[in-house]
């Protein structure tokens, strides 16, 4: 998978797509994350990605041509699969929503700054528009953090043992069971018995009871 990240602040982003999971995944030869500097796409002399509102009103608006010239230049070398902008009145990311971007080939993500994008960049070039929550941030790079990360740790091979992503909460519309590691017995608070009995199968039905009742409790929508 290729994902190239379009944003005025791309040093934000480097720390943490270099660090940890999507690190591994691009080491291993996964992912190749591309970030683009919009600056670089701007004509004008002082490299001017933003400008006043039409109508008047507080906050700028991201221009439309260094972003055009950017996604054009990279459709010219390949094909994608989406052209995503990370902005609050998306479509609000899920785990089937990560499940599907996973299987694609090439993604763009552009990130919103100031007060957004100039609205014909929405209507003539973006395929999908993302949220991670009802709260407003101030730029969409963490978002395309969070999204990229969502998304890559579901890339056969990027977690050694697949198990693991795929027992993550959310894959199978239940939270995850809770877990527990050494000691077995701290200040007198002990590990279910189930946990250190070997059992395999009693051990399996009760993480699927836990996760049964934590998801009753805590997110019932989700078994509606
Ligand atoms: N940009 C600003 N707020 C955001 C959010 N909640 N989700 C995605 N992008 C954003």
């Amino acid at each position: 998978m290729r994902i190239d990240i379009l944003t005025v602040v791309p040093e934000s982003l480097v720390s943490f797509l270099n660090t940890s999971i999507p690190a591994r995944a691009q080491k291993k030869g996964l992912v190749e994350i591309h970030l683009h500097n919009l600056r670089d796409y701007s004509s004008n002399a002082y490299k001017q990605v933003d400008d006043y509102p039409f109508g008047g009103g507080a906050g700028m608006v991201m221009m439309m041509e260094p972003i055009v010239s950017c996604i054009e230049k990279l459709q010219a070398e390949r094909n994608y699969d989406e052209i995503i902008y990370m902005c609050p009145d998306g479509e609000t990311l899920n785990q089937k929503s990560a499940n599907g971007l996973s299987l694609k080939g090439n993604l763009v993500i552009l990130c919103g700054h100031y007060k957004g994008v100039d609205e014909r960049v929405r209507e003539h070039f973006i395929t999908k528009e993302i949220s991670i929550g009802d709260y407003v941030l101030s730029g969409g790079e963490l978002a395309a953090c969070v999204l990229s990360d969502a998304i890559i740790r579901l890339i056969p091979g990027v977690i050694s043992d697949e198990e693991s992503a795929l027992s993550d909460s959310f894959q199978d519309d239940l939270l995850a069971p809770p877990v527990y590691t050494r000691p077995s017995e701290f200040r007198g608070w002990k590990v279910p018995d189930v946990l250190l009995s070997g059992h395999a199968k009693n051990i399996d039905n009760w993480r699927y009871e836990q996760a049964l009742e934590r998801t009753k409790l805590r997110r019932p929508d989700l078994l509606e």
